[in-house]
């Protein structure tokens, strides 16, 4: 029915019928009604008695008093109202306050208090027969003070809220039968009073709208309300909130004086339907707002995370880089192929960085990923050139460097992954599986002929300044492969290399080195010395002793000095080695790690050596004494970096006892 039709229906209907006599409203739309307290008329016509604050009153009061007595005996007229409601709790069980049809001498109860006194009366004015106020209240809220049977009842109220007559919410069938109905159904329900003047009887009637007016009324008391009610009183709804919100909605009313109030036309009455809540509504009021704000919430985190990640891994690139671009690793793709650096990817961690495994995301080629934290932001740009040129050095027996991916003081480098791991592994700590004889010396001149490419091989020259065994590794044939040139140094061929600080591991730094700064191609010899000697004896360089750390250098020369130099041989081989190998290596080793520079052979000649092409001299030491050989402590470098030889705690121990000797020697 559209909005125009109602509007004309209604207004003759009041029109019609709007005598004094009575009224009749099919909707509210347009009803002039006097409202007060929180009261209103909803767009769509329902009378709606209270809104969403609470502990307030709302009432609805026909604007015209209705003349209830001019006979002359004085007692009032009969009187007749009908009307349709709903009330609609916030959730299903929880009940606010109710309301109540009123006759009370002024239009708006003034002084009266919300909750549980209706909107009625206040604690004063409760119950004093001064009041003059007739109400049928339909009670949701169980109050002791005002006797009330239960929550779900209809009551006759004679100037107080206690009530004279009540009975619990509900209606009979024709046959006597009673049904019970919950006020805070939320569905629409008649009400029907009816006042017999003559016979001073009330009769209260409840039904569903889908049930016809029942014969039997719920309620039925023998009452003058010639004291209470005057000549002309107001006819209207009380209403009143307490903290639990309900709506009470009056979606037609009619009423007459002297004769049956006019039926409704029920099928006029504003709808309802579209603030109805369902029984689901319980999950739907308070599940639906949780789920929204969960989701919601997850949208932000999930939004916060993306860009979060997304800054994490966006790359850093500077205008210089961008001519490396293929030696240039995104970080993205680093990141994805060592699944975020997790530590299960971890392969090991040295005193330069961890190093991590990888496989790379679009070719899968497996890589190891080194992290290596480069403190100061002005040497980068050198250090990456260095690394590129690095990058191009390509040898069998060196372990290709594939690029690099520089984030702010971070650099990563990435190699070539060497699936048998580092060839320390393979001679100390009881190791599970150690290599015989023939695989070690594989190794050693595998070793060799990379650092020879390295120094005479390519255009520049190249110290590796870190040559030890935890820096060798071994690919899937068990080849010796020289790695980790994070340390190494380039010059150009015929020039002096650069005085720096002093940078490599403990027990495998040259004299010389210690002294100066400098680190050429003959302490890359000794420290391959004092590999060849780690890999034939199974020692490492330096051993903790209960008394002194005993020099692996000093202890196979002392063997050789007493003419027994196979005594430093690896017990672990089982004396299963060609003993003029094991001896050759041994002086090899004496001979590279020579404290006297000028006495060390050349990468070359070392190579020439191992491969029988050239006959190794014999080994003289002549004029030194064992003692000095023993690294003597330098006086006047100030930095030492170190890496470590296996763990942190033995590179603390180092560094303690040459901070230790360095005292020492300055007294
Ligand atoms: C309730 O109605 C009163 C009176 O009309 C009004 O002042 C108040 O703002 C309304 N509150 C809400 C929540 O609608
Ligand atoms: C509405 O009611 C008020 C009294 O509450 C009255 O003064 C006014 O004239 C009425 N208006 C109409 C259109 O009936
Ligand atoms: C109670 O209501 C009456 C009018 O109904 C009013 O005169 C009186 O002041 C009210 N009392 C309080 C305490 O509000
Ligand atoms: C009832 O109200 C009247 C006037 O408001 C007052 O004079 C009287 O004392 C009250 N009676 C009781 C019992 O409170
Ligand atoms: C009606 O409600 C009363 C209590 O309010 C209960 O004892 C009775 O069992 C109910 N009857 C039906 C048919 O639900
Ligand atoms: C008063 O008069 C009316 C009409 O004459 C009558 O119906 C009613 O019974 C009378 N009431 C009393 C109490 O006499």
């Amino acid at each position: 029915m559209s909005i125009e039709i109602l509007f004309l229906v209604s207004l003759l209907a009041v029109l019609t019928y709007a005598q004094e006599t009575g009224f009749v409203y099919n909707g509210f739309r347009s009803a002039n009604l006097s409202l007060d307290g929180i009261a209103e008329i909803t767009s769509n016509g329902l009378l709606k008695l209270n809104n969403d604050t609470n502990q307030q009153k709302g009432h609805a009061f026909h604007p015209y008093p209705v003349q209830f007595k001019n006979l002359p005996n004085g007692s009032i007229k009969s009187f007749s109202t009908t009307f349709v409601f709903a009330i609609q709790p916030p959730y299903a069980s929880m009940r606010g306050s109710g309301f109540a049809f009123v006759v009370a001498p002024q239009s708006g109860l003034h002084g009266s208090l919300p909750g549980r006194y209706l909107g009625m009366f206040n604690e004063t004015n409760n119950g004093n027969f001064s009041n003059h106020v007739f109400g049928v209240e339909l009670d949701t809220f169980l109050s002791f003070e005002f006797q009330d049977i239960n929550d779900n009842h209809i009551g006759i109220d004679l100037n107080g809220l206690t009530s004279v007559m009540s009975a619990p919410a509900g209606y009979y069938q024709d046959n006597g039968e009673f049904n019970n109905l919950s006020l805070i159904s939320g569905q629409a329900m008649q009400v029907w009073v009816d006042y017999d003047g003559t016979d001073k009887l009330i009769k209260i009637t409840l039904a569903p709208t889908n049930v016809k007016k029942p014969k039997i009324p719920l309620l039925y008391l023998i009452q003058d309300l010639s004291p209470i009610i005057n000549e002309n009183m107001y006819v209207g709804f009380s209403s009143s909130t307490n903290w639990l919100l309900t709506s009470h909605y009056v979606l037609g009313w009619s009423f007459s004086v002297n004769g049956e109030a006019q039926a409704l036309a029920l099928s006029r009455l504003p709808k309802l339907s579209q603030i109805r809540k369902k029984e689901t509504s319980e999950v739907l009021t308070i599940g639906l707002p949780l789920m929204v704000l969960f989701v919601v919430l997850m949208l932000i985190l999930s939004v916060v995370y993306v860009i979060r990640r997304k800054r994490k891994l966006a790359e850093v690139l500077e205008d210089w880089e961008r001519e490396y671009g293929p030696h240039r690793f995104k970080y993205r793709d680093l990141y994805t192929a060592t699944k975020g650096f997790r530590d299960q990817e971890l392969l090991g961690t040295g005193g330069f960085g961890q190093v991590y495994r990888g496989i790379l995301p679009t070719s899968n080629i497996e890589i190891a990923v080194k992290r290596v934290s480069h403190a100061s932001g002005q040497g980068m740009r050198e250090f990456v050139a260095e690394i590129i040129s690095i990058g191009r050095l390509r040898h069998r027996n060196l372990v290709a460097l594939l690029g690099y991916c520089r984030r702010k003081r971070e650099m990563l480098l990435v190699y070539d992954y060497m699936p048998n791991g580092s060839l320390d592994k393979y001679l100390y700590n009881q190791p599970k599986v150690t290599l015989n004889w023939m695989q070690r010396l594989r190794v050693i001149k595998g070793v060799a002929s990379g650092l020879l490419y390295l120094h005479e091989g390519w255009e520049q020259v190249v110290i590796h300044r870190d040559i030890k065994a935890s820096n060798i590794l071994l690919d899937a044939e068990f080849n010796g492969r020289l790695g980790d040139f994070g340390l190494a140094r380039l010059h150009d061929h015929g020039t002096d290399p650069q005085t720096t600080h002093v940078v490599g591991t403990f027990g495998y730094l040259a004299p010389e080195h210690m002294r100066t700064g400098k680190a050429t191609t003959s302490t890359d010899v000794f420290a391959f010395g004092v590999f060849l000697l780690e890999v034939a004896c199974g020692r490492r360089p330096i051993k903790q002793g209960d008394m002194e750390d005993v020099i692996l250098v000093d202890w196979v020369f002392s063997c050789w000095d007493r003419g027994d130099i196979l005594e430093a041989s690896d017990p672990k081989l089982r004396a299963e080695f060609v003993e003029e190998e094991m001896e050759f290596v041994l002086k090899l080793g004496l001979m590279c790690s020579h404290p006297s520079p000028s006495m060390r052979p050349s990468m070359r000649q070392v190579l020439q050596y191992l491969e029988g092409d050239l006959p190794m001299p014999e080994l003289s030491y002549a004029g030194i004494s064992s003692s000095a050989l023993t690294f003597t402590h330098p006086e006047g470098f100030d930095a030492l970096a170190m890496s470590c030889p296996s763990s942190t705690g033995q590179a603390f121990t180092h560094l303690y006892s040459a901070a230790e000797s360095l005292l020492s020697g300055g007294r």
